[in-house]
């Protein structure tokens, strides 16, 4: 586990598996996610066997005093070489709107630059999540370009934004 600021992350157990189920396939989730097909429980359980063994990427449970599932964590496309990671999160939908998506991402900042020693973080973002970019923003990602028109959604093509932000981005802003 790992805690900031009062929020923690900890690695994703077996008893996890259903809320993750449940907050992946909310639409007010995977509306903003690469797939929109939804998951099942047994395609939920292949999904934790393959995380479980990977080393590219790692996923967390998000938690403080008060709420035992705040949301989830991504850290995949790892790369120890180029220090580099892709990182994200998503909130459980009764959360959202409350200032734990900035809190979580100060904590994801201050884990992956000071204790993963990661050099770049990135993210991708489709243009019509205008919480996530303004969180983004705030929390000092900068837009990189765009996969213009790669995601179909709702009857319409949208860019798929690249943001990011480097290591001495982050400690100028410390
Ligand atoms: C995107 C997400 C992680 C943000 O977390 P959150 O806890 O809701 O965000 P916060 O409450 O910390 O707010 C972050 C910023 O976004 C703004 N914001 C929140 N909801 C907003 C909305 N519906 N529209 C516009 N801005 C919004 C907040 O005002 C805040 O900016 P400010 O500090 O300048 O006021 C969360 O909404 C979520 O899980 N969404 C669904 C899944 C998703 O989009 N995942 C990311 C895929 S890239």
């Amino acid at each position: 586990m790992f805690t900031y600021q009062g929020i923690s992350i900890r690695v994703v157990e077996q008893r996890d598996l259903e809320r993750i189920r449940v907050l992946r396939n909310d639409p007010s989730t995977w509306i903003y996610l690469t797939d929109v097909l939804f998951v099942s429980a047994p395609a939920q359980e292949r999904w934790f066997a393959k995380i479980s063994e990977s080393t590219d990427r790692k996923y967390f449970i998000v938690y403080d005093a008060v709420h035992e599932f705040i949301g989830i964590v991504r850290c995949d496309e790892i790369d120890h070489l180029n220090r580099s990671m892709r990182i994200g999160c998503d909130i459980v939908p009764e959360l959202r709107g409350k200032g734990y998506g900035s809190r979580v991402f100060d904590l994801l900042l201050n884990y992956c630059f000071d204790f993963m020693n990661m050099h770049r973080l990135w993210l991708l973002v489709i243009d019509t999540n205008q919480a996530a970019i303004r969180l983004y923003t705030n929390k000092g990602l900068r837009e990189e370009g765009r996969y213009r028109e790669a995601l179909f959604r709702d009857g319409h093509y949208h860019d798929y934004i690249t943001m990011s932000i480097l290591e001495d981005e982050y400690r100028s802003r410390a």
